[in-house]
């Protein structure tokens, strides 16, 4: 039995709008979602105009034949609040729920999830509906989980009206307390911006120039709290109403927008929509980022609410997934923590901007490749419900972190605007899925103890706190460039970067020293490898060389700081690029290939992939509990070493739990876009 919900094993389904069917298509619907093994469903994501069509009055009679019908069934769902998308009699009767852009246009009606988060009047609109739901539906045999609005942040991450302005200054009174406190922390003496009173701040809207960068990062903090305050109305009266069902919001992967280590901690449990682009060779590893993240949210199981059975409809080229992927895709999920599988969307619509986007039944019907594969995957599905609620262990954590992210990103006031989090993130994970070991995500005040390897690969934004934080892990450390740059407040440290980190690392930074585009600068480890740096590179002090020190009790020396790779050419020529002083590394520049410097660290860690040995390209190995997946992603066959692990004893070979299927001795061989689970 799994955890997230009371639905036992694997959840497996997708969202429902049997609104936009006539009755007898829904008698239709529940026999086929028996036949593909569907066991739950999310339902009412947009219906708020077709469930209070007018204020106060109420509509329930078509879901509640809607839940009937799902639970005779043996479906269970996962219900919408509903409040994704503000009705038309709420936003004529009050414009003012609709969000305003940062040129001040007020964005019309005619699309989804528009709405101003701060807005009392959407806020109240919605907690009354998610409370009539609550008490329409607590007793509901079919009511599995709550599912508050809709992808938080999609279409509208931000709204700068006057009333988000009121909501604004609200929230920056509460961060600094006094004007004093504000101007000295957004720098207001810079370019003339003294407030003399609190009505004076407005929301960063489009200015004639790069806006004040510590605006912009409380004004990126106040919009992921204000969408926050809307999640948490609802889910305060859902909890009073069903304290026992649980909820969640469905998340969007990596999302600069919210701060998802506050977001989950707000939820009962994690969930996700995942749309990696079949087109996109580099979809696999995307995909394995974000899904770790959603497992480390939590530290545990989460549910793949969304996925797309084969292509969406809101790319510019909207490719099909290829016979398998579907199945390959989903089957990644499962190995990266995911509880279950579940799709946008069941039956595909006939009108709306959604009509050519996948669903698992498609408008062909059931004598389609899609259909057959959609049945195909719910007896996988069933196959695997022994993995529901097994955890991972991850040896490594990449940090991650929502200030410096925001910081990092600030547009027209950076050294180079092509550091970009998602990507440095990637740079090293992909090395380290590719050698089939397990990663966490983690935020970097969270207890690291029980890594061994800590990878910061930016950490722009730097506090003391979270300095000592990271001095007091004692596994390996990598801190990646342009780390402990500024504080809390976007203001450069004293003396530069590192800041707080400098006595950990022993280095200083003298001058950042962005790369253009296509070029590089080459960088040579101790031990004679090259190594190209791109985009960034810095002029870096050890302290103690150059003459130098150390300027305090914290700093350096040359004895204790090791340089691990020096700049070779240019001006940057036999100066410092790598150091490394006890376990903690720091890289001032960016490789284009980090695999020979994580190497070492690995191996100064102590960890071997999943394999013990490398892995064929495209294959990737993921471990969860007792089972172990392996997956190919690529076009041709690949024989893949059999772990130690995965065959404990000699006199069981090991079975694959998708076919049944006893596996030789030896190293197993995966079909292209093909998997194998094995139990160890
Ligand atoms: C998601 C959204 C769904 C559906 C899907 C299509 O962003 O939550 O309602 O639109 O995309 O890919």
């Amino acid at each position: 039995m799994g955890g997230l919900t009371r639905v036992p094993g694997l959840l497996f389904g997708g969202d429902y709008n049997p609104e936009q069917w006539p009755d007898e298509v829904w008698q239709e619907d529940v026999r086929l979602m028996a036949e593909a093994g569907v066991n739950l469903v999310t339902v009412a994501v947009f219906s708020w105009s077709r469930l209070e069509p007018a204020p106060g009055a109420y509509a329930f009679d078509w879901l509640d034949r809607v839940l009937d019908l799902l639970h005779a069934h043996g479906i269970a769902v996962d219900l919408a609040t509903a409040t994704a998308t503000p009705p038309p009699w709420l936003v004529r009767s009050h414009p003012e729920v609709q969000p305003v852009d940062a040129t001040g246009t007020r964005l019309e009606f005619g699309s989804r999830q528009g709405y101003c988060p701060s807005s009392p009047v959407f806020r109240a609109a919605t907690v009354r509906l998610a409370r009539a739901m609550a008490e329409r539906y607590r007793e509901h045999p079919a009511l599995a989980m709550w599912h508050i609005s809709n992808e938080y942040a999609d279409h509208t991450a931000e709204c700068f009206c006057e009333e988000s302005a009121r909501d604004f200054r609200r929230w920056l009174r509460h961060r600094h307390g006094t004007l004093a406190g504000l101007n000295s922390a957004w720098g207001t003496s810079c370019w003339g911006q003294h407030y003399t009173d609190w009505e004076q701040i407005e929301p960063p809207r489009k200015a004639p120039g790069p806006v004040n960068p510590t605006q912009l990062l409380d004004w990126r903090r106040f919009s992921s709290d204000a969408l926050l305050a809307c999640f948490e109305a609802e889910r305060e009266v859902l909890k009073e109403v069903t304290p026992d069902v649980p909820v969640t919001t469905n998340f969007m992967s990596v999302l600069r927008d919210l701060d998802y280590w506050k977001w989950a901690a707000a939820e009962d449990l994690v969930s996700d929509d995942a749309y990696p682009d079949p087109a996109d060779p580099r979809s696999p590893v995307k995909a394995a980022l974000s899904y770790d993240l959603m497992r480390s949210l939590k530290r545990g199981p989460w549910l793949l609410l969304e996925s797309a059975p084969s292509a969406v409809s809101w790319r510019p080229v909207n490719v099909p997934k290829d016979p398998g992927v579907m199945r390959l895709h989903s089957l990644q999920a499962l190995a990266h923590g995911s509880d279950g599988v579940m799709f946008f969307q069941w039956r595909q619509a006939r009108y709306g901007p959604e009509k050519f986007h996948s669903a698992m039944l498609p408008h062909g019907g059931t004598r389609t490749r899609q259909w057959r594969e959609t049945v195909a995957l719910g007896a996988d599905v069933r196959r695997l419900a022994e993995i529901a609620g097994s955890t991972t262990e991850a040896e490594v954590a990449l940090l991650l972190d929502w200030d410096s992210w925001w910081g990092l990103e600030a547009p027209e006031s950076m050294p180079s605007d092509r550091l970009r989090l998602h990507e440095l993130l990637l740079a090293w994970y992909a090395p380290l899925h590719a050698r089939g070991i397990a990663v966490d995500l983690a935020p970097p005040d969270r207890d690291l103890s029980s890594y061994r390897l800590v990878i910061a690969p930016n950490l722009y934004l730097c506090t003391a706190e979270r300095a000592a934080a990271l001095a007091a892990f004692p596994g390996q450390l990598v801190v990646g460039p342009f780390s402990g740059v500024v504080d809390a407040d976007d203001q450069v440290h004293d003396g530069g970067a590192p800041g707080p980190l400098r006595g950990l690392l022993g280095v200083r930074v003298e001058e950042c020293r962005p790369i253009p585009d296509g070029g590089s600068q080459e960088v040579v480890t101790a031990d004679g490898t090259r190594l190209l740096a791109r985009t960034w590179s810095e002029w870096l002090s050890v302290d103690g060389e150059d003459g130098e020190d150390g300027d305090g009790e914290d700093a350096g020396s040359a004895q204790d700081v090791e340089v691990l790779a020096r700049y070779s050419g240019g001006p940057l020529d036999g100066r410092p690029a790598a150091t490394r002083r006890g376990t903690a590394t720091y890289l001032s520049f960016l490789p284009e290939d980090p695999a020979p410097l994580l190497d070492g660290m690995l191996a100064a860690a102590g960890i071997t992939g999943v394999t013990g040995q490398g892995l064929p390209e495209g294959v990737e190995a993921c471990r969860r509990g007792p089972y172990l997946f392996l997956l190919n992603h690529g076009d041709a066959p690949a024989t893949v070493p059999l772990p130690a692990l995965a065959a404990p004893r000699a006199d069981t070979p090991p079975t694959d739990l998708l076919t049944g299927r006893t596996l030789p001795a030896g190293p197993v061989t995966i079909a292209p876009r093909d998997a194998v689970v094995l139990k160890s």
